[in-house]
């Protein structure tokens, strides 16, 4: 029988590489259900594979009716939910959507899921719902490291992570949550900062760098987290969360001048602006229990992915200038006005 799954959010960054990825690897069916936000592109969704085995519907995870009619119109063996409010600055500006998509949208899935018997639900979470890391000598972040989100975003994100344990250990839902540090790879949205940098880099526009550029991130290409994603899904253990990364940690800053250097674009670009309020210092994954219990391996190698990751950029202008419009504009203009600069 063939296996058919519903993909929420698979418009965006995240989910349409996953899409990708499966299509190509698997012999999965897929109901991709996104509600085209200004981060849906379905243009990410252009070139796949094997079409025949990806189907859309535009649909808001708020919308529980329609929700409804989509599980009652198949027979799924499984739901991935990407679908999610996922900028920190956007939830800065107004968290109100981010409680709505990321913590009633994910109830709703949740709950018609565990009616419909619609086999495991995957939540995909984020690192940050674990807050910051003050220095380099702190630990890496487990599993069981304290939820103490610090944005609207990361606690939106949290409290959906609560819900879905809370569905396991109450209902005895069978749920998997993975929690993955930043993602970088094709299309993704470029208000983000590796896409923000070499856009406006190869254009020649200053580069606006958040407070002294010195908060640390840890990078994984989004191939090695989709297939983290998929891992967990077939062979993760039911009410356990898995932490994806690939112990890649990288300043702000060391990351910009890799791009800088990739493009041979000169240094006097950046320019630092007033930080942004609460932003966290350090994230640094453990995948520790992912490798062991799941054989989750990174594949891609940084430096050369990295360089990849600008090509298609580069190499992509079109994807770019069509992300390039709308609301978009007026939300960059709101947030990196020049007067923002110290
Ligand atoms: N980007 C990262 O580095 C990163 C890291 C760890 C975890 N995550 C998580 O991965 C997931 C995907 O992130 P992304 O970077 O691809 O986000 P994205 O913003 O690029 O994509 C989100 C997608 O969800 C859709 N969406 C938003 N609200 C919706 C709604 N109410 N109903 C249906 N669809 C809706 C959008 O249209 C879009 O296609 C999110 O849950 C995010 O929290 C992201």
């Amino acid at each position: 029988m063939k296996r058919k799954i519903m993909v929420t959010g698979g418009a965006g960054f995240i989910g349409s590489n996953f899409i990708h990825y499966i299509i190509q690897n698997t012999d999965y069916e897929v109901v991709n259900v996104d509600a085209l936000t200004y981060a849906g592109n379905l243009e990410n969704l252009k070139n796949l594979t094997d079409e025949k085995k990806h189907r859309f519907i535009r649909c808001d995870i708020c919308d529980k009716n329609s929700l409804k009619e989509i599980f009652d119109g198949n027979e799924f063996s499984g739901v991935i939910n990407f679908a999610a409010e996922s900028h920190v600055d956007r939830s800065i500006l107004d968290p109100s959507v981010f409680i709505d998509t990321n913590v009633k949208g994910t109830l709703n899935l949740l709950q018609l899921t565990m009616e419909r018997c619609a086999g495991r639900f995957l939540q995909i979470s984020t690192d940050e719902v674990y807050g910051e890391l003050k220095t380099e000598e702190e630990k890496s972040f487990t599993e069981d490291s304290l939820i103490k989100p610090n944005s609207p975003y990361a606690a939106s994100k949290a409290s959906a992570d609560m819900l879905v344990l809370a569905f396991n250990r109450t209902f005895k839902q069978d749920v998997v949550i993975t929690r993955c540090s930043n993602n970088y790879g094709p299309y993704q949205f470029p208000e983000k900062l590796i896409p923000l940098i070499i856009y406006k880099a190869m254009r020649m526009e200053k580069l606006p760098i958040y407070g002294d550029g010195k908060n640390v991130r840890d990078w994984i290409h989004v191939n090695d987290h989709a297939r983290g994603v998929l891992l967990a899904f077939e062979k993760g253990k039911s009410g356990e969360v898995y932490n994806i990364g690939s112990r890649n940690e990288k300043t702000n800053i060391e990351l910009v001048r890799l791009i800088l250097k990739i493009l041979g674009r000169e240094e006097s670009l950046i320019e630092f602006v007033k930080d942004r309020p609460g932003h966290d210092r350090r994230y640094s994954i453990d995948p520790s229990k992912a490798e062991r219990e799941l054989g989750f391996k990174v594949l891609n190698d940084f430096d050369s992915s990295l360089r990849d990751t600008v090509n298609w950029y580069q190499s992509n202008k079109e994807w770019v200038d069509h992300c390039i419009t709308g609301e978009y504009r007026e939300y960059f203009k709101k947030n990196y006005s020049p007067k923002e600069a110290i």
